[in-house]
């Protein structure tokens, strides 16, 4: 499949990502490097990320720079922030990707896991956002912020309420900030993705004792789980200024299942044409 847009759409920009090294994150880390951008990767395991960062920088022949700092904690973040802009100056993008989830009933939760996932993922976020936030204001710089959220932000989800409620406080955050700092040259976007098997989100959501339970291919209308490539494409695209007019955005990337979920009559995708004909007959009747 031909690329979205042309290979220097990043051309002099430094993108950061959290949780770059792995799953999503990786694969947005690949997608803005083709397009030209430098790297700023950060997380918690650096050895892993100096790892990958290396590997990156050889492929692509780029600037990748993996830093250890917790999403969960501001004084981390800010103690990376001036070796960022030492090595490249400015940062014009960030992508929010850091995320932490597993399934539980609610019941079974400490108030610590409780905490844990929503300081990744919420807290994570809006501490990276107000890092930068505040730095691009400052120096009056123009820049784009993307979010991961869930289509389970909108309905909430059974069973990993941790991570639904933080998601829907990505939205807000999303939604908020598109408005407050849009007149000020930052656009803020959000990615709502839907199965994309990477390996950390699949050991966690769907351990194998229960796979026989998630038939993605009846689950999602167009048949199949995302790759991770077409998310990659989508984020690059809200980052860039192809999406200048796109603000406060929350992009579905799902192949349709949330909506398969809600629809009152979509249970029908399971009929065979014999149940459609006698249906058809049967409703034909009614009306005569
Ligand atoms: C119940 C659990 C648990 C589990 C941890 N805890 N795992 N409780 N079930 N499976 C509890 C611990 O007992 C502890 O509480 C508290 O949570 C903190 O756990 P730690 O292991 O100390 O935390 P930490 O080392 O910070 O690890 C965070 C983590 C871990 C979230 C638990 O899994 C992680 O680092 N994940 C990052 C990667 C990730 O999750 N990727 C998937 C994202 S998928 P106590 O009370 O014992 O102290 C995603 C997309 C969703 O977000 C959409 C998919 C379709």
């Amino acid at each position: 499949m031909a690329h979205l847009m042309p290979s220097d759409s990043f051309s002099g920009q430094t993108i950061l990502i959290t949780g770059g090294g792995t799953g999503l994150g990786l694969g947005f880390s690949h997608e803005c490097l083709r397009l030209g951008a430098n790297l700023v990767i950060v997380g918690r395991n650096q050895e892993r990320n100096a790892e990958v960062a290396k590997k990156l920088s050889e492929q692509y022949q780029r600037q990748v720079l993996a830093l250890a700092a917790d999403v969960r904690h501001y004084d981390q973040l800010e103690a990376i922030l001036p070796t960022i802009l030492d090595k490249f100056g400015k940062v014009d993008k960030l992508i929010n990707n850091a995320a932490g989830n597993f399934i539980s009933p609610t019941a079974a939760l400490s108030h610590r896991a409780f905490d844990t996932v929503v300081d990744i993922v919420l807290k994570g976020t809006y501490n990276c956002t107000l890092l930068l936030g505040k730095h691009w204001l400052e120096q009056k710089q123009k820049a784009a912020i993307l979010n991961i959220a869930t289509t389970y932000a909108h309905t909430g989800s059974a069973f990993v309420v941790p991570s639904a409620c933080a998601k829907a406080g990505v939205v807000a955050l999303t939604k908020s900030l598109a408005v407050e700092w849009g007149p000020l040259g930052i656009r803020t976007n959000a990615l709502a993705p839907g199965a994309f098997p990477t390996k950390g989100a699949w050991e966690r959501l769907f351990p194998e004792n229960l796979q026989h339970l998630m038939d993605f291919n009846k689950k999602i209308p167009v048949g199949r789980v995302g790759e991770v490539v077409e998310l990659a494409a989508i984020a690059a695209f809200l980052l860039s200024d192809y999406a200048a007019f796109i603000n406060g955005e929350v992009l579905t990337v799902d192949g349709g299942e949330w909506l398969q979920g809600g629809g009152q009559f979509n249970f029908l995708n399971a009929l065979t044409a014999t149940d459609w004909a006698a249906a058809l007959a049967a409703t034909r009747k009614a009306k005569s």
